[in-house]
């Protein structure tokens, strides 16, 4: 399905050792109740691939496709518009405007004139701002989201469709994060962050509960468990979440791959390091949604103890593997084909193979978190 190029492989040496409650059940459980009650939620198809399960020479692999999630395209739906829900529902309880908003009076406007004076925050590669405009515009918050200079204008739009203002900073995503805390805090807005950093956790936690239902259904969908489950990393929230749910379901059975752009391998570099680093520059990479350089602290809990392995892919290989998948008829967006990558260039070598256990009864899944959030872009690679 892809040609041959150089990638990295990490067998995580920490793999199974203990470690904290990154997310607990109780979080999950009113996370999955109010996500699965809004409008419009269906769970996302899981679609067979005969021939890359052939070229990997495992028996099966199933794709998680996210590239209808609630009409924007990308499992981010899931985690930065609830996380907005949650902080609106919190901060009209400590105003006192309402004890428990229900999502559903809020989208009825019942608090209308309360919410519009809550302004949520955050910077995005597009994906999760997109998610945090969306529900701000749902749960009527003002919303403004920040963006470093190389987030296309495709994206941009998507997210200024819901009514957001866009502020773009110079710099990459993770000055982008800095922009944004520092002008909530000048501005006394809210941050909604997909990331989590030392004393900040509550937001990224809920953003995280949410991603697990993607994780859920793709497990039920699935029937017999996987052996091996790979997924994109970019900050590493929906690995971890990724990591808890299958813990939850599954035991410690499957292995947990994780995939990111060699030019932004955070999560690899921080588990060669042994601690949390950051990989700096300009992380310039055509998977937008992985350029990030700071492990998130909570992810980075998780996935230091249950990813089985980190691996770092080429942006050379994602038009082919985009391609590979837009014959078949399924849209797999630049960030969603690096675990399809990862699987592809690992099973080709023995090295591979055996470093990550694959084999001929090998049951994979692959998360293929967004379609064609940036539809120019998509074009562009898939013609
Ligand atoms: C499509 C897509 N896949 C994967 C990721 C990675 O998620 P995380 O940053 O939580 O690791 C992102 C992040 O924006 C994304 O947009």
């Amino acid at each position: 399905m892809i040609g041959t190029h150089d990638f990295r492989l990490l067998v995580n040496p920490r793999h199974g050792t203990p470690g904290v409650v990154v997310l607990p059940e109780g979080g999950y459980r009113r996370a999955r109740a109010e996500i699965t009650a809004w409008p419009g939620y269906a769970p996302t198809p899981l679609v067979e691939l005969p021939d890359a399960a052939a070229a990997a020479g495992v028996a099966r692999v199933a794709w998680k496709d996210e590239s209808a999630r609630f009409g924007l395209r990308s499992f981010k739906a899931l985690g930065g518009a609830y996380a907005a829900f949650k902080l609106l529902q919190g901060e009209l309880a400590r105003r006192e405007v309402t004890p428990h908003a229900a999502s559903a009076a809020l989208e009825a406007g019942e608090f209308r004139e309360a919410a519009r004076r809550i302004t949520v925050t955050c910077a995005t590669d597009g994906n999760h701002g997109r998610s945090v405009a969306w529900g701000a515009h749902r749960f009527g918050a003002g919303c403004v989201i920040f963006v470093h200079e190389t987030v296309s204008q495709g994206r941009r739009d998507a997210i200024a469709r819901w009514g957001a203002e866009i502020r773009e900073v110079p710099g990459n995503y993770d000055d982008a994060v800095r922009a944004a805390q520092r002008t909530a805090e000048a501005e006394g807005w809210f941050v909604v962050s997909d990331t989590s950093y030392p004393g900040y956790t509550e937001v990224p936690r809920d953003v995280m509960q949410g991603y697990r239902l993607m994780a859920e259904e793709a497990l039920d969908q699935m029937g017999e468990a996987p052996t091996h489950v790979f997924v994109p990393g970019g900050v590493g929230g929906v690995a971890a979440a990724v990591a808890v749910q299958l813990r939850a379901m599954r035991g410690t059975a499957p292995r947990l791959i994780v995939a990111e752009p060699e030019k932004a391998a955070c999560l690899l570099e921080s588990a060669a390091a042994g601690e949390a680093v950051t990989v700096p520059g300009e992380l310039d990479t055509v998977m937008a949604g992985l350029a990030c350089g700071e492990p998130s602290l909570l992810a980075w809990q998780e996935l230091e103890r249950s990813a089985f392995a980190f691996t770092a892919v080429p942006d050379a290989a994602v038009p082919e593997a985009m391609k590979a998948m837009a014959v078949r008829g399924v849209e797999a967006g630049e960030s969603a084909v690096a675990g399809l990558i990862a699987l592809l260039l690992a099973a080709r070598e023995e090295e591979g193979r055996a470093a990550l256990g694959l084999g001929p009864d090998s049951r994979v899944l692959i998360f293929g978190t967004e379609g064609a959030t940036d539809a120019e872009l998509y074009a562009r690679l898939t013609t």
